[in-house]
């Protein structure tokens, strides 16, 4: 739940930049990828460019139309602090 939520550094956030341990940042919120990278219609390859890292720019210059928070809700891991 909300109360669980951590607040991350983006340091923090690019050790997680692995195939079985990717986490990546939308517009402040950090999600733990790493159950999505395979059914990801856009592929593995495209998912992993932002593996670590802050994806808010590719995620919606590709598919502005996705709706991340309801998709990834259950793999919300925290947010993050600048
Ligand atoms: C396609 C979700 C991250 C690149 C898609 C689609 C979804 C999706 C639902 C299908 C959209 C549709 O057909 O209308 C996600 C989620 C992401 C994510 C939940 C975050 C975890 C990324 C990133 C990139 C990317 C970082 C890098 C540029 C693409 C591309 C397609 C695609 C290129 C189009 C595939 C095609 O139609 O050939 N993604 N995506 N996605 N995604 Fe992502």
């Amino acid at each position: 739940g909300v109360s669980q939520l951590q607040v991350l550094t983006m340091e923090e956030i690019a050790q997680h930049n692995k195939r079985d341990d990717c986490w990546m940042v939308v517009r402040d919120k950090v999600y733990n990828v790493t159950r999505y990278i395979d059914f990801h219609p856009g592929g593995r390859g495209q998912l992993m460019r932002a593996a670590g890292k802050d994806g808010t720019e590719l995620f919606y210059d590709t598919h502005p139309w996705v709706n991340i928070e309801t998709m990834l809700e259950k793999c919300l891991v925290g947010v993050i602090t600048r």
